[in-house]
């Protein structure tokens, strides 16, 4: 494992001094606007989280609240309820079935709005038919499609009979997705004829066919349509969306499942080439992406939602589906690109639908800064008046940005820490209490207690940089990898035995505020998507005519990490720029296009210790250009500076 990352990062936000309290305006109406609330969560974990626990409907009320069997917890364990009736029906009973759940945007400007009724309808029909295909409670079910209101509908209809799912992004390939089908022994998989995307067309149902045909377990294809383009069909296996599930009855009884029944299993990048599976349940998570999602977005009556991730990523998940849903909110559910069909399009979203709330990632704020203020300017962006960041570390020149030219200068910034496996937001502001500081997520979530310590599990004094753990579980909390106890131990527990270590270095200043200072393992976050290192060099080996590759994520000024591929060739071959495309074509293939390297460099030999192991950190600072930390433990001292002279003849986009 290396160092935590970014010395030169560290210098410049030692220097950040700016503050900014929350306005006087903002802090009187919050949502949350009493300080006691740290208080209380600290002196009563258990009668803080049930509380916010109660505010669910259940159907079977829970007596105990956390059991603590380390490296597993249980909330909320002998109670009983559904994540769909939540969402949905709740609302519905409530007087509130004409509020519209999503105003979705497509992203060639076709639009539809969607109240919650619609959505429980369409939830039902879509439960009914996953039922007539054969999928019972505990099946797994898997997702494969765009950024259409069917894929929340899919996702709460199985939630609805209690068959966990596992979305697979629509920008990953046929391959990763046969390998989650096969981990997760899915029977039924859910997609579309295609996606769009720039204005052209993804084939999904294309992709969809290739992996359910290497995968051993899928039964059915349940195909939304939507691009409307002639796709291959398997008959027997193929089913239309629009004729099974429009024929369905609009009443599915919800299943009462116990809170600790797997809701979804979603794929991440560790440090390994094999993604893992990582189980989120239903009681604890739901509770725990309610409860952030309400206070820390500050939701309120009247607010129109909008997070710009994709569903297919736990951001989504949890903050566009579960924790809007559950608190009932109205969200935007944008299908496109944000420069499609121009620079402008998220702002012209922004005014169609006057959002008042937007949580984006610090790539796409970097890359608006590129693209320039004037984009922005076409547009009346007075309806916002809270911002939220997520996924990778802001530097404090795009949060003063995003805070100026988005936010007008008024809206708090929530700049929010967490991951795939924690579920829900950890570190974060709370936007009406909390002085914020740019590049800083501050101070962990009521009840959330972490630590930053040194190699030796020591606590860092304060103004010191390490690793950041978390010292108790929390609702949301991961229930393992899927079917790999021993990864799910090895991976978050033994580093620091006893404590969850999330993989990230990060720095406390004088005042106990948290900075956030990226992966410290071999797992790098490309435009904040995650990537691991392993995963793009075991795709570039798997070519005929490479043998060796070495991938490290390079410093980008707009994706935050880029990356950045050395390639040893077998021998009788040489590195070309029309070889280089191809490789970088070959990971696309066989990943996702966002996994494809952006730089490929050819070298004769990779600097490695003498038992062998990669030297990926000095390949780091060669890529990044930076002075060589030690190089003692090289098995051949020459190999790095004869990739050294090399650099700069690596080949970019
Ligand atoms: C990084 C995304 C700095 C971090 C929700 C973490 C962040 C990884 C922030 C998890 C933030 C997420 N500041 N870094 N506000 N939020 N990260 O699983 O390195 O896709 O470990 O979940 O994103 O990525 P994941």
């Amino acid at each position: 494992m290396d160092e935590p990352a970014g010395p030169r990062a560290l210098e410049a936000l030692a220097t950040e001094d700016r503050r900014f309290p929350p306005p006087a305006g903002f802090a009187d109406r919050a949502v949350v606007s009493d300080p006691g609330i740290y208080d209380r969560a600290e002196r009563d974990l258990e009668g803080f989280w049930a509380e916010q626990a109660r505010t669910l409907q259940w159907r079977k009320p829970f007596t105990k609240v956390l059991e603590w069997d380390l490296p597993y917890a249980k909330w909320f364990a002998d109670g009983e309820l559904n994540v769909a009736e939540n969402c949905l029906d709740r609302h519905v009973l409530a007087g509130h079935g004409d509020r519209v759940a999503f105003h979705w945007e497509g992203e060639p400007g076709d639009s539809r709005r969607i109240t919650y009724r619609e959505l429980q309808d369409l939830t039902n029909r879509c439960a009914n038919a996953l039922k007539a295909l054969g999928v019972r409670t505990g099946d797994r079910v898997a997702i494969y499609l765009p950024m259409i209101p069917e894929l929340p509908a899919a996702m709460l209809a199985c939630a609805r009979i209690g068959a966990p799912f596992t979305v697979v992004f629509a920008g990953f390939s046929a391959e990763a997705l046969a390998s989650r089908i096969d981990d997760s022994e899915a029977k039924l998989l859910i997609t579309a004829d295609g996606g769009y995307r720039k204005g052209g067309i993804v084939p999904l149902k294309k992709n969809a066919d290739d992996a359910a045909a290497r995968a051993r377990t899928i039964e059915h294809l349940l195909v939304v349509r939507r691009t409307k383009q002639a796709v291959p069909w398997t008959e027997g296996r193929d089913v239309w969306w629009h004729e099974l599930v429009d024929a369905q009855s609009p009443e599915c009884p919800a299943e009462s499942l116990p809170a600790e029944h797997m809701l979804y299993l979603l794929y991440t990048s560790g440090t390994t080439a094999t993604p893992k599976g990582i189980v989120h349940t239903t009681g604890g998570y739901l509770t725990g992406v309610a409860t952030t999602h309400r206070t820390i977005f500050d939701l309120r009556a009247g607010d129109v939602y909008w997070c710009a991730a994709d569903i297919g990523w736990v951001t989504g998940h949890s903050y566009i589906v579960f924790g809007p849903l559950a608190n009932g909110a109205t969200s935007v559910l944008y299908e496109g690109t944000p420069d499609f069909p121009d620079k402008d399009r998220w702002w012209q979203v922004i005014e169609k639908y006057k959002v008042s709330i937007l949580y984006c990632a610090p790539t796409a704020i970097r890359t608006f800064m590129k693209w320039g203020a004037e984009h922005v300017a076409k547009h009346d962006l007075g309806s916002l008046r809270l911002l939220g960041s997520v996924g990778e570390p802001i530097n404090p020149e795009a949060w003063l940005w995003y805070r100026k030219t988005i936010g007008g200068g008024r809206c708090p910034i929530v700049d929010t820490w967490w991951m795939t496996e924690t579920g829900m937001i950890l570190i974060t502001p709370l936007p009406g209490l909390v002085t914020t500081k740019p590049g800083s997520a501050t101070f962990p979530f009521p009840g959330v207690k972490v630590d930053v310590v040194d190699e030796s599990g020591a606590s860092v004094p304060l103004g010191g940089a390490g690793y950041l753990v978390i010292e108790r579980p929390w609702p949301a909390m991961l229930r393992g990898i899927y079917k790999d106890d021993r990864r799910y131990r090895e991976t978050y527990w033994s580093r620091f035995p006893g404590r969850f270590f999330a993989g990230d270095g990060a720095k406390r200043d004088a005042e106990g505020y948290l900075w956030l200072m990226g992966r410290v393992d071999d797992v790098m976050k490309i435009s904040g998507h995650r990537i691991s290192t392993t995963e793009v060099e075991s795709a570039l080996v798997s070519h005929p005519r490479v043998a060796e590759a070495a991938v490290i994520g390079r410093e980008d000024l707009i994706t935050g990490q880029a990356i950045f591929a050395f390639v040893t060739l077998r021998s009788g071959n040489e590195g070309s720029a029309a070889l280089s495309l191809e490789l970088r074509e070959h990971v696309a293939r066989s990943i996702g296009a966002i996994a494809r390297p952006k730089t490929i460099m050819f070298t004769p030999d990779l600097p490695k210790t003498r038992s062998g192991k990669i030297m990926r950190r000095l390949l780091r600072d060669i890529a990044n250009g930076v002075a060589l930390g030690d190089t003692t433990t090289l098995a051949d001292a020459s190999v790095v500076e004869m990739i050294r002279s090399a650099s700069g003849s690596g080949s970019e986009d």
